[in-house]
């Protein structure tokens, strides 16, 4: 089945995912939606200083928006930081740095950051693809505890601000990758078995997939969404895919072009007329299954992986908030 799923991804890849699938999926785009003046609406971008973080925190500065980079390394940030107020004009960036990978410091992070700032989007973006099984300082396996763990924890401490505001939204980078992945709650952190990095990556991002569709059950006065960038050359696709970046090279889309759906998602009215928790590629929503590639899971999986999710997060959560 494994082989079916990927052939099937791949091909489908090679028509959608690529510069060429951009530039013919934009043909329907209309730029008067993503033409909006945000000024005075708060965004948090997390991973901002690379790729499409990057991108999006500088097209929505354009917009006029506050955007609150969230960062781990303070270096790049900073030079990040820099760019897009040169590039944009906009003063109000502000630089917060944390390690996404750390649920204790994320919460540490989300109640010092609900005492002091509005939220009108959070924009989950950060993410790795670790080849090798290594374990964070709390003994997590790290693309877990970055991808699935740490959006569920910023997301979910982040809620009650959002919930404050009129138009609130939530957009989850995941991957297209996820089509060749069933949900699995068994071993969430790669424990057995062969590690291979590229299905533990897309089992993650399949698991924000099923997170994105029981959150917007579970909170009504949010917009929910998810999206595939499509293949763009950013530093993690280099790195952590040599081999397909190798073949794919020329055909890959540009940061902007993949973080295209990300800022329409973020700012436009368009967005918030589809129903909460889709899986959007190029401004529109799309099947989270392949054909034929037996990826469902059954409802008590996901209602499981919410609850194991929540066990987790509950563990690290500090006693003494703000500390
Ligand atoms: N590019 C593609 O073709 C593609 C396709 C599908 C999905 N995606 C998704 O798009 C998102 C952005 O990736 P990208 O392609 O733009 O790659 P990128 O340029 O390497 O950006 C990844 C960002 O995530 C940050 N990050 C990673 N681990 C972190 C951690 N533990 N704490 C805080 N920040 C962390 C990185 O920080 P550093 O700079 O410090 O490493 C970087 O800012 C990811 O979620 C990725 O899975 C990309």
């Amino acid at each position: 089945m494994s082989w079916y799923r990927n052939a099937v991804w791949f091909v489908k890849g090679l028509r959608e995912y690529t510069r060429s699938g951009y530039e013919s999926a934009s043909k329907r785009f209309s730029a008067v939606d993503i033409d909006v003046d945000v000024a005075g609406k708060s965004f948090l971008v997390t991973g901002a200083n690379s790729g499409i973080g990057k991108a999006t925190a500088k097209e929505i500065a354009k917009r006029g928006g506050t955007v609150h980079m969230v960062c781990r390394n303070k270096e790049r940030a900073e030079e990040a930081k820099e760019e897009i107020m040169t590039e944009t004009g906009n003063q109000n960036i502000f630089l917060h740095i944390l390690d996404m990978s750390n649920p204790k410091d994320i919460w540490k992070f989300a109640e010092n950051f609900k005492n002091e700032h509005k939220l009108d989007v959070l924009i989950n973006n950060a993410g790795c693809m670790v080849n090798q099984r290594e374990l964070t300082e709390d003994g997590l396996e790290k693309n877990f505890a970055t991808n699935t763990l740490g959006t569920y924890i910023l997301t979910t401490a982040l809620l009650p601000l959002l919930e404050k505001e009129a138009d609130p939204r939530v957009i989850t980078v995941s991957s297209g990758g996820m089509l060749v992945q069933k949900l699995s709650i068994s071993d969430l952190q790669s424990e057995n078995g062969t590690f291979d990095g590229t299905m533990v990556y897309a089992q993650n991002k399949r698991q924000q997939v099923v997170v994105t569709e029981q959150w917007a059950k579970a909170h009504r006065k949010i917009h929910f969404s998810v999206m595939h960038p499509g293949w763009a050359d950013t530093p993690a696709v280099r790195s952590s895919m040599p081999d397909f970046y190798q073949k794919m090279k020329n055909a890959l889309r540009t940061e902007a072009q993949g973080a295209d759906t990300v800022v329409w998602l973020a700012v436009s009215p368009e967005a918030t007329k589809l129903p909460s928790g889709l899986f959007f590629q190029d401004r529109q929503p799309v099947a989270t299954h392949l054909p034929l590639a037996r990826t469902y899971s059954p409802p008590e999986d996901e209602e499981k992986l919410m609850e194991m999710l929540e066990e987790f997060s509950q563990k690290f959560k500090s006693t003494s908030p703000g500390t």
